[in-house]
């Protein structure tokens, strides 16, 4: 049984992040999507909302659960029983900070594997961040995130 967890923000879902959830659900027996709440971060879309949109995209995935936590990701890793730590790899701009977010859970729990995703080339450009820029400025971002979300993503920044 291999158990891993995808952290992230999600602020909101996009579809580079449903392309790593449906990779990485293929190769581990048991993936948890977990939402970081950070009280210290003000995100635009709602921890509830946030979690909502992931339970959408992914109810056909019978191995994906979706959850928030906060504090340290080590010790939500250890409470759901894993050591192995998904990231999406995009372009080398994310590189460092990965390797160092990699580095420090491993210095702070040295059990801890962190497994890089290398991005699908079609949404190397894509983040969480672009989508809102464009929604904001009313652009289309129906090639962005999943149709599913669409309305509700849109609708946010009327
Ligand atoms: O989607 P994001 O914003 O790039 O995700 C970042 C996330 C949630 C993976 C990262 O901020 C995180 O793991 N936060 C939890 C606190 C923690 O354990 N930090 C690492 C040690 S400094």
């Amino acid at each position: 049984m291999t158990r891993a967890i995808y952290p992230g923000s999600f602020d909101p879902v996009t579809k580079g992040h449903l392309d790593i959830i449906t990779r990485t659900s293929k190769i581990m027996t048991h993936l948890t999507v977990a939402v970081l709440d950070n009280p210290r971060k003000v995100a635009t879309f709602t921890i509830e909302k946030r979690i909502e949109m992931l339970k959408l995209v992914t109810e056909s995935y019978p191995n994906v659960e979706v959850e928030y936590f906060n504090g340290l990701l080590i010790d939500y890793a250890l409470k759901k029983d894993t050591n192995i730590i998904v990231k999406g790899l995009r372009a080398i701009s994310d590189f460092e900070f990965e390797f160092q977010m990699a580095l420090v859970n491993q210095k702070l729990n040295p059990a801890i594997e962190t497994l890089f995703m290398m991005t699908n080339s079609k949404y190397s450009y894509l983040s969480s961040s672009i989508v809102k820029e464009i929604a904001a400025l009313g652009g289309d971002i129906s090639s962005l995130v999943p149709e599913v979300l669409l309305d509700m993503i849109v609708t946010k920044f009327k």
